[in-house]
């Protein structure tokens, strides 16, 4: 999570202001800065045009992935009960990779689904821990064989443990011939896509029903903020939108205006921050240019730590480098129990202070990721944990070989 001075002035306007955009006539201005605000960032990501208001379709500022996950897994959920009945709900399933972010889960969870219709689909070193279209098509030929009905498919472009990107065309494609509502998690490395170099990554973002990313990750917006697209604005008020007496004098009826949005109906809370506020300083800020720098200054920094850690016969890099996470490992050629090696070299990177890393576990190997991603880190940091990192890992070898 990175924060700047920008993110940081746009937060306390957010909150020093007070304003509380949960209906378009509590503060027009709050509510259509927001869809200025979501309409800019999805054209600097190359969003396609149907998921913007400009096409269509439409943004909303929530606080997290999670809540955007929910709303989503809501709006699938209503749009395929209205045509079959709420007793379908016990055959409604969804599918992820075993690499998707356990917030998936969570959110199935919280409306309805249940657990035994939640299908995490193996990923392997093969298909570089992606999500293959084949592999899903023959989990839902299974269900559909069964009388199930396929719901929704959760597509991530950037991991959270690896950094990798699910074919997001080829599941588009495979969610089209159910009728599943497919979601495009980008929370991290989505913010990439606004440097034409990562936006194919993307592709096929216009066969998705939804696409989120938080810029509380990796755009320099204070915590917390995550942009949520829809294609279809009304398949997800259809599931959120209340209208109690006690609102009606501060709605948007009567207003005559039809581009006025009650935000209230994008997401679970009724109040909500102004976050469109922060949003709009750090993109006016920095600009495009200067967001780009940022992205290419970290990407360049990962990326030289990737070919030096490759080109040292102690290492192995586990899974090929797409943004600012690199993850590695000591070899086990090098080690007794290449796990156990790489745990203290962990461990004694973390205690020395002087950086910090994180581990993740794949076809149960233990292996150290470093992620670039702070808003001031440069080459230099980056080359400075290099040398901490050789120290450290002969440290680490010295005792093993004894
Ligand atoms: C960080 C992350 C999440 C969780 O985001 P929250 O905003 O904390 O809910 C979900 N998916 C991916 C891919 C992530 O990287
Ligand atoms: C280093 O710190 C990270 C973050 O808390 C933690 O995930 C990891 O397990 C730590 N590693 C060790 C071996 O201390």
């Amino acid at each position: 999570m990175n924060a700047s001075a920008a993110g940081f002035a746009g937060e306390m306007l957010s909150v020093g202001l007070n304003v509380v955009p949960f209906v378009w006539a509590a503060s027009p201005a709050a509510a259509e800065l927001e869809g200025v605000v979501m309409d800019w960032v999805g054209r600097l990501l190359g969003l396609p045009q149907r998921l913007l208001f400009s096409g269509g379709g439409g943004g909303v500022l929530q606080g997290s992935t999670c809540e955007a996950v929910v709303c989503t897994l809501a709006a699938a959920r209503d749009r395929a009960l209205a045509r079959l009945g709420h007793a379908a709900i016990m055959k409604l399933v969804v599918y992820a990779s075993d690499q998707t972010h356990v917030t998936f889960q969570k959110g199935a969870r919280l409306v309805g689904i249940p657990p035994s219709n939640f299908r995490v689909v193996p990923t392997s070193a093969a298909s570089g821990y992606g999500l293959a279209a084949d592999a899903v098509r023959a989990a839902v030929d299974r269900d559909v064989a069964r009388g199930l009905v396929p719901l929704y498919l959760c597509a991530t472009v950037g991991t959270t443990g690896l950094g990798v990107v699910d074919p997001v065309r080829e599941l588009g494609e495979e969610a089209r011939r159910h009728g599943m509502w497919l979601h495009v998690d980008a929370a991290y490395a989505g913010s990439a896509a606004i440097c034409p170099e990562f936006q194919g990554y993307l592709d096929g973002a216009e066969l998705a029903d939804s696409v989120s990313m938080n810029p509380h990750k990796w755009f320099l917006t204070n915590s917390d903020c995550c942009c949520l697209w829809v294609a279809s604005p009304r398949a997800l008020t259809s599931a959120l939108s209340t209208d109690p007496e006690y609102l009606k004098n501060v709605g948007t009826d009567g207003t005559g205006n039809p581009a006025a949005i009650d935000y209230k109906d994008w997401q679970i809370s009724l109040s909500r921050r102004f976050r469109a506020i922060k949003l709009w300083v750090v993109l006016r800020r920095y600009g495009a240019v200067g967001l780009r720098a940022h992205i290419r200054r970290h990407v360049a920094a990962a990326k030289w730590f990737e070919r030096t850690v490759a080109a040292d016969e102690r290492f192995e890099v586990v899974a090929p480098r797409k943004f600012s996470l690199v993850c590695f490992r000591l070899r086990a050629s090098f080690a007794g129990d290449a796990d156990d090696v790489n745990r203290e070299l962990l461990a004694a990177v973390n205690a020395s202070g002087r950086a910090f890393m994180t581990h993740f576990v794949v076809d149960g190997k233990f292996v150290i990721r470093l992620a670039v991603g702070g808003a001031m880190a440069e080459m230099q940091h980056v080359m400075d944990v290099w040398e901490l990192l050789q120290d450290k890992a002969e440290d680490v070898l010295q005792r093993y070989r004894l």
